[in-house]
């Protein structure tokens, strides 16, 4: 870091702080994580110079040798983690990884189904602010008022009327195992092509505590940095048959030049994540999402769904005469990090919201356990409790600080 600290000193600074905010802050977005030592080290590297279009064996640039060892090792790890026949780990991105497929198997116009934003699914899945949405026709799919859950019959008997060719199983925001066999079994009933997007639960997926979606989809579409813990990107999984397709509508069908440093840290993360030291975390994980719901519920707030299979939670804050903006901010007041997020069915606008979005993944990298959960909880309903108390949302602040110094991160970076 010294060399950037003479050349750059604000770019530094602002890296500085921000590695400070992240070790001294409660994280609780349920789409972020902190990636190890060596996966920061890949991704800072000398990778990042070189132009690598094309794939393994197969460019368009010369030298790319070393490039053609990170890709194919990327590749493997990612094939023997999920257990599929083809991977490509070039997308940019998770909402990349979802264009690929789309553009590889959809025309414009052609009507695809995916859950609705606000109960739970993502912009790429449809949303009309999305080019997903623009392209494509969407029909959404909503959760039961009644449970909070995947009304799974009404997706079918709307997939029956709409035919789509395309039905998204995949969310943001959703809690509850998804039953990945019974959309295969709507998409079959209609002759759809079955996108399973993974990219919050793909670590839980890798450690074998949800259900796979790898023998039912004909693509499966995934972030690499959130439950799974690598560098920021996508990733796309796919049956053999549809190998080349996929490579095609990457690239040239959608990006350039590979983000190679980035693909190295993939690799990396694929290789921590294929250690059983990985199925205990990700257990952890779980664990730790229970005892921080059941610890929320305790102090009177409502779960949508009532609970969390997974690393996630929705918090349904309208009980507490509180919106997910108000709530964001009050607890960012008191070192607590998290999300304003839509409800099912919320009455209000998606910057406002009803809920927030709270998940476990950082927080269990850095050590944290059940007991923690329970301290965590009871500093959320504490902060929102004193909401316009800035004095005490102060004192909140040294708690967390307290009880986040014991969990250290990226301790050597903070040295000066
Ligand atoms: C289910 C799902 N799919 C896709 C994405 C998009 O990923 P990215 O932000 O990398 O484009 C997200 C991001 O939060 C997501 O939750």
């Amino acid at each position: 870091m010294s060399s950037l600290k003479r050349l750059d000193s604000e770019v530094y600074k602002a890296i500085y702080m921000e590695t400070k905010r992240q070790a001294e802050n409660l994280e609780l977005i349920a789409s972020e994580n902190f990636v190890s030592e060596a996966v920061l080290e890949a991704q800072g590297s000398v990778m990042t110079n070189k132009y690598a279009e094309g794939y393994p064996r197969h460019r368009f640039y010369g030298g790319c040798e070393y490039y053609d060892v990170v890709e194919s090792l990327a590749i493997e790890r990612a094939k023997k983690l999920f257990g599929c026949d083809h991977v490509n780990v070039q997308a940019h991105s998770g909402t990349q990884a979802n264009m690929a497929v789309y553009f590889a198997v959809l025309g414009i116009g052609d009507t695809i189904m995916g859950m609705h934003l606000s109960h739970g699914g993502h912009l790429s899945h449809g949303h009309p602010t999305s080019f997903s949405g623009k392209y494509f026709k969407t029909v959404p799919i909503g959760v039961s008022k009644k449970t909070g859950r995947i009304d799974y019959r009404e997706m079918k008997s709307l997939a029956i009327k709409h035919k789509p060719k395309l039905i998204v199983a995949g969310a943001s925001a959703y809690s509850r195992i998804i039953d990945f066999k019974k959309f295969r079994e709507v998409c079959d009933r209609v002759g759809a092509f079955l996108m399973a997007d993974i990219a919050h639960i793909a670590g839980l997926i890798a450690a074998d505590l949800h259900p796979s979606p790898i023998p039912y989809a004909d693509f499966v579409t995934t972030t690499t940095h959130k439950t799974l813990r690598g560098p920021r990107g996508g990733m796309i999984m796919c049956k053999k048959r549809y190998a080349s397709l996929i490579d095609r509508n990457i690239f040239p069908g959608i990006q350039g030049g590979p983000l190679m440093h980035v693909i190295a840290a993939k690799a990396v993360a694929f290789k921590e994540a294929l250690t059983p030291g990985f199925r205990k975390y990700q257990a952890q994980i779980i664990k730790n999402a229970r005892a921080l719901a059941e610890g929320l519920i305790r102090k009177g707030f409502k779960i949508v769904s009532g609970g969390t299979d997974t690393h996630l939670m929705l918090v349904d804050l309208r009980n507490k005469r509180l919106t997910g903006d108000m709530a964001e901010e009050v607890l960012d007041k008191a070192g607590i990090t998290v999300n304003k997020n839509s409800i099912p069915h919320d009455p209000e606008k998606p910057f406002v919201t009803s809920g927030i979005r709270l998940g476990t993944p950082a927080l269990t990298t850095r050590g944290m356990k059940e007991e923690d959960m329970e301290k965590t909880a009871a500093l959320i309903s504490d902060a929102l409790e004193h909401r316009y108390d800035e004095d005490y949302l102060a004192s909140l602040k040294k708690e967390v600080r307290k009880l986040t110094r014991k969990f250290p991160l990226y301790k050597k970076r903070l040295r000066k």
